[in-house]
């Protein structure tokens, strides 16, 4: 899938359906603040949600002190649609409408988290190409959060393919520079009451 369909697919998702529309809605994601606890980030710690889309992790972060956060999504609708649901205290996160794929990382972070984006990149290419991201914006000892459909998940979100993980799966394609802290299998419940299996792994970066 090409840069300009993907953009053009999620923009469409989002100014079409609400919030509670989709099937990744989650009133509360509390594995996804579990597992950045568990980094030991503090209040000053950068952490960025990839492919947050309208994701209510922003709000729960700000809730519990997080200072430096960003959000990086490929609809910028997606983005409106979080910074009018937070209102004031949007203006203290960076917002950034980019395909992470060939997005170029102004600083680096403690915190990487992605919760079902990279599942959606199936060629070889565009895997390589968001490790190569994800390598350039950690820094060493920073820490990557990603959650996927697991190996018993659906094979289709959005209308579009994914592709499937456990902890050791991902770990492989990462490889040596990331090391393997946690993983979690957790089943999701979409808004109209279907089960989804996701997992989750915590990753350490270093060299
Ligand atoms: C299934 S949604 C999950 C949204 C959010 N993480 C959550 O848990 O609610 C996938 C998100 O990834 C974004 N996305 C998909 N491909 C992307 C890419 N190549 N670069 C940046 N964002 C992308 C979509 O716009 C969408 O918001």
């Amino acid at each position: 899938m090409s840069s300009e369909d993907r953009q053009s697919h999620w923009q469409n998702v989002y100014t079409t359906r609400r919030e509670k529309e989709v099937s990744w809605f989650q009133e509360r994601p509390d594995v996804s603040v579990e597992f950045i606890v568990a980094t030991g980030a503090g209040p000053d710690s950068a952490i960025v949600d990839i492919g947050g889309g309208a994701s209510r992790l922003v709000d729960a972060l700000l809730d519990d002190g997080y200072r430096s956060l960003t959000v990086l999504d490929l609809s910028e609708a997606a983005l409106a649609s979080s910074r009018d649901r937070i209102g004031r205290r949007a203006a203290t996160v960076t917002w950034i409408a980019a395909d992470i794929t060939t997005w170029r990382p102004p600083q680096r972070y403690d915190v990487w988290h992605d919760r079902a984006a990279f599942h959606f990149l199936t060629d070889e290419k565009d895997k390589r190409a968001y490790l190569s991201r994800m390598e350039a914006a950690l820094r060493v000892g920073g820490q990557a959060i990603i959650a996927t459909f697991a190996l018993d998940g659906p094979e289709r979100c959005s209308g579009l393919p994914v592709a499937r993980y456990d902890g050791a799966s991902l770990a492989a394609l990462f490889g040596p520079h990331f090391r393997l802290l946690a993983n979690r299998v957790v089943e999701h419940r979409t808004p109209s009451g279907a089960a989804q299996v996701f997992q989750f792994s915590r990753f350490a970066f270093g060299h």
